[in-house]
């Protein structure tokens, strides 16, 4: 996967391995529309492996929750086609959301059969773990399935460790982020200047 020329921040122009141009940028409202269309054309497994329980449909209101992340805490990238967005094709969503306590956040992905293991899942991630990183969150965390072994198994090649979760079925996959390095203190004048000086 080949990431190409400059975007403005957190979008970017990707060509997979199969050829296809693919663009990663923030969820936006007109998303709504076309996530409930590829939602329809998503396999119960990959349903049920995401949220975690089986869903017949992505309601509009569902749809319409999804894509209004709440800035102060949430962000959602999509893989999409590069057409305007509302027209475009959205074929992977990964989200973050920060806890109350403003130390934890939760990833959630997923990557439609039709254009995974490609390296999206891996890409989407790294990006979800730079924002993370960017609001000083101290742990990375999500709940899979234990039989999700391509989810775990790309958690643990990105460093998360596995917990269990307490309830039957599930692991959680967690990632401690290192603690943010304090802000260099400017010293008083009179103790920067060399001594003699
Ligand atoms: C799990 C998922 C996100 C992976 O996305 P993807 O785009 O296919 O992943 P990538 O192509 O980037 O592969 C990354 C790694 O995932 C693992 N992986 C992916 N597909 C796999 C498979 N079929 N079997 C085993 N491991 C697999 C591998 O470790 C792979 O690394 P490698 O390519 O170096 O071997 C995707 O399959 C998905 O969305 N599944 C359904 C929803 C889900 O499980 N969400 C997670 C819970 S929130």
């Amino acid at each position: 996967m080949a990431a190409r020329n400059r975007m403005p921040p957190w979008h970017e122009n990707v060509r997979l391995a199969n050829g296809r141009d693919i663009l990663i940028r923030p969820i936006r409202p007109e998303d709504a529309g076309p996530m409930q269309a590829a939602f329809a054309l998503l396999e119960p497994g990959e349903i049920r492996q995401r949220f975690l329980h089986p869903m017949k449909e992505l309601s509009s209101q569902q749809a319409e929750r999804l894509v209004r992340p709440d800035p102060r805490r949430d962000f959602a990238l999509v893989a999409a086609e590069p057409l305007p967005p509302g027209e475009a094709l959205v074929g992977a969503v990964a989200r973050i959301s920060i806890d109350d306590n403003g130390q934890d956040a939760e990833f959630a992905i997923l990557v439609s059969h039709y254009v995974n293991g490609m390296g999206l899942g891996r890409h989407l991630m790294r990006r979800l773990v730079r924002w993370a990183k960017g609001r000083k969150v101290r742990r990375v965390y999500g709940d899979v399935l234990d039989s999700n072994l391509p989810m775990q198994a790309l958690a643990e090649s990105l460093g998360f460790r596995k917990e269990t979760t307490g309830e039957a079925g599930l692991v959680r996959v967690v990632l401690d982020l290192p603690p943010p390095k304090p802000k260099a203190v400017p010293l008083p004048p009179m103790l920067s200047s060399p001594i003699g000086a």
